[in-house]
């Protein structure tokens, strides 16, 4: 069952260009493009007149051609031009979906109702291009969504399926807190290691050598946005009584949680820095990195569903790494009870 009354992002922003980009979200099929004006659209990606993908047509301008008989919508789904004829049929607009562009993602509203704009994840960091580089991708995985929940809320996996990048052994050791905020509908879950060493991942960016205080700040807003705050710092230099934290280099790793289809998801990822900003090197190397990071993740999470997928057993030890885990589940279910209860 899906939350629909959410923002997902829909695609990378660089993505998004003339030639249309079919998407699957939510079960749904979705035209993504840019018109000539620059303006981001997403419509329905199914032709009224014979049920054609409007994601195979052309941009022309700020209308979409359909590429079988012709039929032409406009960047809000009203069908303005048919072939043969001045007359155009009531039924033949498509849906849009409102979306947004912020930085590297384009966020689209799942909802039937008007979207809320209250409800859009705010990520400053994708946008602030004068203090902030920020690089970012996309992974599918035919996996349950809530796989991929699991996954992210404990990190005490990097140890293990990251190691050489950005597992060391304390990830797995330090014990986490876990905050459960349900007026704001996040799950928090903090690890602090201190003194601990430095990955390759942040060592080569930093500079940092040896050992560093590393904090993990995960802030998990369900259903679809997931917050890392990492923090890496010389030994015994927290932040000033002030908030100043001018001595620590700051990285937000953000994940777009978006399904597809039932058993297929949307891992998009974007890596924002306070550090080396406008280095290119610094981008690829980053870039490079996490992609190999989320492949590991991908290649867990299709074997963990291919598994589940043979079996019908189901049974779990859980253990105390896992409340952050358990705590967004919790979260997702009561939300889609809500929903079914409506
Ligand atoms: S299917 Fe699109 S115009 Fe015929
Ligand atoms: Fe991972």
């Amino acid at each position: 069952m899906f939350l629909r009354d959410h923002w997902y992002v829909a695609a990378l922003s660089s993505e998004l260009e003339s030639k249309p980009l079919s998407r699957q979200i939510l079960g749904e099929h979705v035209a993504l493009f840019r018109s000539e004006s620059g303006e981001v659209v997403a419509l329905a990606d199914r032709c009224p007149h014979r049920g054609y993908p409007l994601s195979l047509g052309t941009v022309v301008g700020e209308q979409l051609v359909c590429g079988y008989h012709g039929f032409t919508f406009d960047c809000s789904g009203t069908c303005v031009a048919v072939p043969g004829q001045d007359r155009i049929p009531s039924r033949a607009d498509v849906r849009s979906y409102p979306v947004v562009q912020q930085g590297l993602w384009v966020w689209i509203w799942m909802g039937r109702g008007e979207a809320d704009v209250a409800k859009l994840p705010s990520t400053p960091w994708l946008v602030d291009t004068k203090n902030w580089s920020a690089v970012g991708g996309v992974a599918k995985i035919d996996a349950a969504f809530d796989l991929l929940v699991d996954n992210l809320a404990d990190l005490s996996h990097e140890t293990f399926l990251h190691n050489g990048s950005i597992g060391t052994p304390e990830v797995a050791t330090t014990p986490i807190e876990v905050e459960i905020d349900e007026d704001a509908n996040v799950v928090r879950v903090y690890r602090h290691m201190n003194s601990v060493d430095c990955p390759p991942f942040y060592s080569r960016t930093t500079g940092l050598e040896g050992k560093v205080d590393r904090w993990q700040d995960i802030e998990y807003s369900p259903p679809g946005f997931y917050l890392l705050h990492a923090r890496i710092a010389p030994v015994g230099q927290p932040p000033l009584p002030d908030g100043t934290d001018d001595h620590a280099f700051h990285m937000k790793i953000l994940y777009g949680l978006t399904p597809s289809s039932d058993g297929k998801v949307y891992d998009f990822w974007a890596l924002a820095r306070d550090f080396c900003v406008g280095d290119d090197e610094t981008d690829r190397f980053l870039e490079k990195m996490q992609t190999s990071v989320v492949q590991e993740d991908v290649d867990a999470l299709n074997i963990l569903q291919m598994r589940a997928n043979g079996t019908t057993e189901s049974s779990e030890v859980s253990i105390k790494i896992d409340r952050g885990g358990i705590a967004a589940r919790r979260m997702l279910a009561s939300m889609r009870e809500s929903v079914s209860s409506k």
